[in-house]
This record gives structure tokens, sequence and C-alpha cells, in this order.
């Protein structure tokens, strides 16, 4: 080959390339011009080019301006710590700015506004909008509404997609593959919407799970359902020391107090598991603990110093995560 082929081969590569990562783009942001609502929308692609643009947010190292003169609404009916502020945070770091409130209390749905007239206000002043509120359907509905992306940040007992994804972010990050991964996912399956999104996402994957939970808050049939039928590799049981030498991921979550409709249920399995210390002598060398906070008693404190806890780094990941869905959603 002479240098003049060698030169137009190159060149009509980098054109392929360029062109295989706009038609990305373009796809990506038709496909969720409505917002993100559910893990269920997900392929694995859409997975993987998150995943790549939350990647470049970290090598710029969570700089940039791509949203300078945009408004963000983060609109929570319900407690949270991360999931806002890491929101707030992601917008100002893409130059944007951000409106909103953390608490039903303080907005006209106290006065009786619905969901849906909340949003066709908020729409006018904002480009993109957070939501978190205790109905499991809020914020399908509010995309319905909506002229801008809705972002679903906890939807009840239901869904917390952009935990997920920052989940997945987390694990990629910190050492694992996705494909051939061995995880456990412990603690209140039934209400805990964050495992309901990761299971969703991870079954996009050659993943094998292992589900532990008391027998009254196992898996939902309709995500055990979704597993089914992409074939996912998973057992469900109600002990986990005995399969804690196979995990390269344990992922624990709370148990969520504030969806028991009968408080002495909750009181009987509050405790169920308590990760200690001595959890960690039988765990391989690469394991890693996961959560997406907060946490009451279910993991020791005593633990937090150990390498293999990554539940606050995987608050920091939440920021480069959450950087690359409002510049995939809020820029034109
Ligand atoms: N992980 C999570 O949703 O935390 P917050 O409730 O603090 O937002």
């Amino acid at each position: 080959m002479n240098k003049t082929d060698l030169i137009t081969n190159n060149l009509n590569l980098i054109y392929i390339i360029l062109l295989n990562l706009i038609l990305d783009m373009i796809m990506f942001k038709d496909k969720f011009k409505e917002g993100i609502i559910s893990a269920r929308d997900f392929t694995r692609d859409d997975i993987e080019y998150l995943l790549k643009k939350a990647r470049e947010m970290i090598r710029n190292h969570n700089k940039s301006q791509l949203l300078n003169g945009k408004i963000l609404a983060t609109l929570f009916f319900e407690p949270s710590t991360r999931t806002r502020l890491s929101f707030e945070s992601a917008m100002y770091r893409l130059g944007g700015n951000v409106i909103g409130f953390h608490s039903g209390d303080v907005s006209s749905i106290k006065k009786g506004e619905s969901i849906a007239d909340t949003i066709r206000t908020v729409e006018n002043y904002s480009d993109g909008i957070v939501i978190r509120h205790n109905l499991e359907g809020a914020a399908i509905l509010a995309s319905k509404f909506s002229k801008v992306p809705i972002i679903n940040a906890g939807s009840g007992s239901g869904e917390h997609p952009t935990q997920a994804l920052l989940d997945l972010l987390t694990i990629t990050q910190e050492g694992h593959e996705l494909d051939g991964l061995n995880i456990g996912i412990m603690g209140d399956l039934k209400y805990g919407r964050t495992v309901h999104s990761l299971a969703v996402l991870l079954s996009n994957f050659d993943v094998n799970i292992y589900f532990i939970s008391p027998k009254e808050l196992m898996l939902r049939h309709r995500d055990k359902d979704l597993l089914q039928l992409r074939n996912v590799k998973y057992k469900e049981i109600t002990k986990y020391r005995d399969i804690l030498n196979v995990l390269d991921i344990l992922y624990m979550t709370r148990i969520q107090k504030e969806r028991f409709a009968d408080i002495e249920e909750y009181e009987r399995v509050k405790d169920a598991f308590i990760f200690s210390k001595e959890d960690l002598v039988e765990t391989k060398d690469k394991f890693r603990l996961m959560h997406p906070l907060p946490r009451v008693t279910e993991i020791s404190p005593e633990v937090d110093d150990s390498e293999k806890s990554i539940y606050f780094k995987q608050t920091y990941y939440g920021i480069p995560m959450r950087m690359a869905i409002l510049a995939e959603l809020l820029l034109n």
C-alpha cells in the first residue's frame, strides 16, 4: 500500500468513527427526548453509550460549559441528599443553573394542585425537570404533560433509573466487567426502587445475580418475569454468608421503613442483615461492597475504612453520570 492509499484509508476510518459517534448521539437523544423514566427503556447500547459519556466527564475533571444558559428544575416531593444535590452539582458543573423545591410542603401541591398542572407550569421555567415522588407513576405521568425532558429521580417503590446507571459506572470504574459479574443484591428487594432499576439494567449483560432477602421482601414478580424473559441467571436466597466467597460485588440496601403498611412487619425484618468486618474475611481481593445510601444499621461503620467498601465513591460517580445524562437530554 502506498502513502496516499494509507492516508485515504485512515481518513475513511476517522470518517466512519465520527459518523458512528454522531449517529449514536442522534439515536440516544431521539429515543430519550421525553426523558429517563424507567430502566426498562434501556438497551445494552444505550447503557454503554451513557457509560462512555460519563467517562468523558471524568476525563475532563467533571468540568464543562455545555449547558451554559440552561435551567434545570428539581422537584423533590420526598427527602433526598444524594440524588438532588448531585443533580444540582452536575448542572452547575455543566455551566447551567438550577431552580426547584425539596419538599411538597413548599409547593402549590400543598394547596391541592395536580402533578400535571405543576409540570405544565414548571416546563415554562426550565429546560428539563428532575422529579422524585412517592407515587410509582409520577414520573411517567409528568412526561405525558411536559414539553421538556423528565428525569425520574425515584418514584415510590418503583424505580430509580439514574441511581442504577451510576451504579453500573461505579462497578466498571472500580475494576469489574459487567459481563461475567457475580453480584449479590441484598436487603429490601420488594420496596427498594434502586434494586428494581439495577436488576433490569443488569439484565442487558451476562451476569449471575443472587437476590438475598427475607422471604417477605423478595423481588417483585414483574422484575423476575423480565429477567426470565431475558434468560438472566439468578437465584433467590435468604442467607448471604455461604456465597460471600463467590461474589465480585455485594449491593446492599436499607429496609425501607417508610414503605411498610404494617410497622410490626418492619420491626420483624429490620435487622435481617448486618454486614460486619468479619464478613469481609471471606471475600475475594477484588470484592467490593456497594450501597445506594442512606444506610441505617445494615452495614456496620467499622467496615467503612476497608478498601472494599466503595459506597462513598459510589456517591462521587453520581456526578459524572448525571452530568452525562443532563448533557444528552438538555442539549439541543
Ligand atoms: N441513593 C439515593 O437515592 O439517595 P437519596 O435518597 O439521598 O437521594
